[in-house]
């Protein structure tokens, strides 16, 4: 239970609660109100590890990066020890913001204000004038320090620690990816979005496929949206995966890989595979056979949100001569064009005062896996969700009576 008091009851989610077959989709207000928006914020980024970067961000002493959770200034800093560190983007005289470039290097950290300076582990070094203060010791006036966990190349903060670590947020996902060794992969491109919809609506939109044939005919030449299966989850998270077709060797402008090769610990399935998952927040993993594709879905306020997509290639693959991401990142760029259209009209059209919730279709029990992590945390009443398989319903009749079965299991428990 949260200290915080829900704006959401359970009842008004209740029907988001049951079977994925008889389950309507979220109230629209929790993709419009205000008052939602600050207690998403307050009681879920604030609390839990949320993704900040990749530590190619910090890679050397003095280098850090700024994020910004649930209106908080984080800096991260690699320290002169080889140490990442997060500190509050606070200085401890008058509460000046520290650092103000999004990026940068530095050999310490300087308030521009009264010009206090900080070393890169956070101590308060100089601070003129003070002497000859009363009970007051620099040692007792350093930064203050923000919970920081590193998996697979991922830096995580958390604003508020709960007693669970990063581990227990993530569960069982590290296994089912540990093969594609993210941690030694390295950005080839970053764009950033600012998309007129609830965060909420982003990862929605993300976990499903049902809208790719008319959405995105693009992709669905390369990964017809019928074919794929979802993944058992013991936590936070939901994912599975979709398969290449043809002549499809990856997600790109022409499903060609160009030249890179499959990552290595790939399995030949592996490499006929797109994976795709949410992790709680706001991490969104895309694996393919030749890289890897991130968002990070930062809420603005209850109708924005900025989106940063991240492309990461092995270093090898990076290093040849004719290495060109602009085929995956032009293919994806296209991709996300479309996405964000589709989910600014759906935080449009749900602010009607006709619109009532919705069904899912069932081959969208992925968004039903987020929207029950959702609920639940808005219920804020201990019960965890469980899905049962539909085995049977997730492909169109037409499918099913080719033979082609397939099982879809959802999330079953989770912690965090
Ligand atoms: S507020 Fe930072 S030195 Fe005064
Ligand atoms: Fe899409």
């Amino acid at each position: 239970m949260s200290a915080l008091s829900s704006p959401v009851s359970a009842a008004e989610v209740a029907a988001v609660r049951r079977p994925v077959d008889e389950a309507s989709l979220l109230p629209p207000r929790v993709f419009h109100d205000p008052e939602v928006f600050t207690y998403e914020q307050e009681a879920w980024f604030a609390r839990s590890w949320v993704c900040v970067g990749r530590e190619e961000d910090a890679a050397d002493a003095g280098t850090y990066l700024l994020a910004t959770i649930a209106g908080e200034g984080v800096i991260v800093v690699r320290g002169r020890d080889g140490q990442l560190r997060a500190f509050h983007n606070v200085c401890r005289h008058r509460g000046s913001l520290l650092v103000t470039e999004p990026v940068g290097q530095q050999v310490r950290f300087q308030c521009p204000y009264h010009a206090w300076t900080y070393e890169l582990d956070g101590r308060l070094r100089r601070a003129k004038h003070t002497d000859a203060l009363i009970d007051f010791s620099l040692d007792d006036h350093g930064l203050l320090p923000v919970d920081l966990q590193v998996w697979d190349g991922f830096i995580f903060v958390t604003l508020e620690p709960s007693g669970t670590s990063l581990s227990d947020q993530l569960t069982d996902l590290p296994g089912h990816v540990a093969r594609f060794a993210m941690k030694d992969l390295r950005r080839a491109r970053r764009i950033e979005y600012e998309v007129g919809a609830n965060w909420k609506v982003i990862a929605e939109n993300y976990s499903e496929c049902y809208h790719c044939p008319g959405v995105h005919p693009q992709l669905n030449r390369l990964t017809p949206y019928d074919q794929g299966r979802n993944l058992e989850s013991n936590g936070p998270w939901a994912g599975g995966w979709m398969e290449l077709v043809g002549d499809a060797d990856t997600m790109s402008t022409d499903g060609a890989t160009h030249g890179r090769p499959p990552l290595s610990g790939l399995s030949p399935e592996d490499e006929r595979r797109i994976y795709y998952f949410v992790l709680w927040p706001n991490l969104l993993l895309s694996l393919h056979p030749d890289y890897v594709m991130t968002h990070q879905v930062w809420p603005l306020d209850a109708e924005r949100s900025r989106v940063v997509c991240e492309w990461l290639f092995h270093p090898e693959t990076m290093a040849r001569a004719d290495f060109d991401p602009s085929d995956a990142v032009d293919f994806w760029d296209l991709t996300n064009r479309q996405d964000w259209r589709v989910c600014e009209l759906q935080q449009q059209g749900t602010r009607s005062r006709a619109y009532v919730p919705g069904r899912y279709a069932l081959m969208e029990d992925m968004v039903h896996a987020f929207d029950l992590m959702v609920a639940d945390r808005y219920a804020d009443d201990g019960v965890v969700s469980r899905f049962a398989p539909r085995h049977d319903k997730w492909r169109s009749d037409a499918h099913r009576q080719a033979g082609k079965a397939t099982s879809i299991v959802a999330p079953r428990s989770r912690t965090g």
